[in-house]
């Protein structure tokens, strides 16, 4: 599936949601069953043998991505979601986005210190989100296992901010820049 050409399947939207801003709208590798496949079986396979226990997605495009990941890979799936949303206890994290600032948690109980944990989303962009859920994970007492994504904006050099902080590593299917 690593030859699936998932670039051309990515839409640019200049100027969207603020100027200045390109956004690169990932859903029309969702509604085609083919690149559906392709995505979640090209990052699933790439981590088949990586002893995952978890897959921790970031709302709401990193569901799209996470669920269907961990379920090939036979784990689970924990969502890193915004604040006010989850009803119970709770580990939280702020971090920076391309544009503006936001906070994602995560249920307290929802990850052990057994648990090596994929940190799946549609897009990179600056880092922070999948900073801020790699933190999560660590809150949690959980090990980071490594990073995926479909795509990653790498003139904004999100591997070289992840990489101050964790070493894992991080598979992208397609990078810009
Ligand atoms: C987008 C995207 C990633 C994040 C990447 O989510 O799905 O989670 O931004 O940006 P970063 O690398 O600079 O942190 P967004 O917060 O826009 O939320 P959404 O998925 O609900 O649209
Ligand atoms: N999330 C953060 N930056 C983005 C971009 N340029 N396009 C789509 N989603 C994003």
């Amino acid at each position: 599936m690593t030859d699936f050409d998932f670039e051309s399947r990515i839409v640019d939207i200049p100027d969207y949601p603020e100027p200045g801003v390109v956004f690169k709208d990932i859903t029309p590798l969702f509604d085609d069953p083919e690149a559906l496949r392709a995505v979640v079986d090209s990052v699933a396979d790439h981590f088949a043998n990586a002893g995952i226990t978890k897959v921790v997605g970031a709302e709401a495009r990193g569901f799209l991505v996470g669920a269907p990941v961990a379920y090939r890979l036979g784990c689970g799936f924990v969502p890193a979601r915004k604040p006010g949303k989850l009803p119970r206890e709770v580990f939280s994290q702020s971090y920076s986005l391309e544009y503006g600032t936001d906070e994602i948690q995560i249920h307290k109980d929802a990850l052990t210190s057994e648990d090596r944990v994929l940190i799946v989303d549609d897009l990179v962009a600056t880092g922070g989100t999948a900073i801020a859920s790699a933190q999560l994970v660590e809150q949690s007492g959980a090990a980071v296992a490594g990073f995926a994504f479909i795509l990653e904006l790498s003139f904004l050099k999100p591997r070289h901010l992840i990489a101050e902080k964790y070493p894992q590593e991080v598979f992208s299917l397609v990078k810009v820049g």
